[in-house]
């Protein structure tokens, strides 16, 4: 099947390198037996699965690849269940919905985590993102910060079903805002907050007037960003395709 795979995955925007991850990505889903689901979550993963595996057995490597995209989709999920509070708040700072960052921020993420990076997705959704690039890079620890209570009940069981052992996660259940963000080295988020609110743009201040301070070379890889205007200059971006920006400061 790996060879398979390998022969299949040919798009030429990834590097080889990202294609091998991709190809590890997809086999480790082939294995995989179907998520945890108490709750009915994930009501189309068999079908979805069951194209991957078809795609997998054929000839078309295009279509593999989308078969592969719509299991992570799905997986990921693109709406959060949010108690009225948690609504409350995540309205108050202009609070963007449950989109999935997609695959290549985890595929290009390699050169920036060391076994002892402490990375974070801030609005971590389920946390799948954080999930896999535990999965592909044992790193430290992934913090993951996110909202949605429910979201995070359903990451817990999606760490379990990857093999991903406990001390490698954090979850905090809570807004974004509030919490201390010290002792970061890679930092993902997709527009957890707007801006526009007078919250959001306080977080996104904050954030940059805390990695102004940082020590060490901080990488972060932000989609759809809205965090460069106020990074300091000591924050160079090394690469931006306009689905995602990466900065990263110097040692
Ligand atoms: C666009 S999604 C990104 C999901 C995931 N990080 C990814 O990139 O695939 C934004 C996430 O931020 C969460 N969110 C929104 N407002 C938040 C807040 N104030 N604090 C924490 N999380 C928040 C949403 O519930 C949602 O899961």
């Amino acid at each position: 099947m790996k060879e398979r795979i390998e022969n299949l995955v040919s798009r030429e925007d990834y590097s080889e390198a990202e294609r091998d991850r991709l190809v590890r990505l997809m086999l480790l889903f082939v294995e995989l037996s179907d998520p945890p689901d108490p709750d009915g979550d994930f009501p189309k993963y068999a079908e979805y699965k069951e194209r991957f595996l078809n795609c997998a057995a054929g000839e078309d490597g295009e279509a593999l690849e989308e078969a592969f995209l719509n299991l992570y989709a799905h997986l990921h999920m693109h709406e959060a269940r949010y108690a009225d509070e948690e609504r409350r708040r995540m309205d108050e700072a202009g609070g963007y919905w449950a989109h999935a960052g997609g695959l290549s921020p985890i595929l290009k993420a390699a050169p920036w985590i060391r076994p002892d990076t402490v990375s974070t997705d801030l609005g971590a959704g389920n946390g799948l993102q954080g999930l896999l690039l535990q999965y592909l890079y044992p790193h430290e620890k992934t913090v993951q910060i996110e909202i949605s209570s429910r979201m995070v009940e359903i990451g817990r069981r999606l760490q379990a079903w990857l093999g991903i052992p406990n001390e490698r996660v954090e979850w905090v259940t809570g807004d974004v805002c509030e919490q201390s963000l010290d002792g970061l080295d890679f930092i993902y988020l997709y527009r957890p907050v707007r801006p526009s609110t007078d919250r959001g743009r306080a977080f996104y201040e904050n954030l940059a007037g805390l990695l102004d301070g940082s020590h060490g070379q901080v990488v972060i890889f932000s989609i759809a960003d809205c965090l460069k205007e106020f990074l300091s200059p000591k924050f160079e971006t090394f690469y931006d395709d306009g689905h995602l920006t990466c900065f990263k400061s110097g040692l």
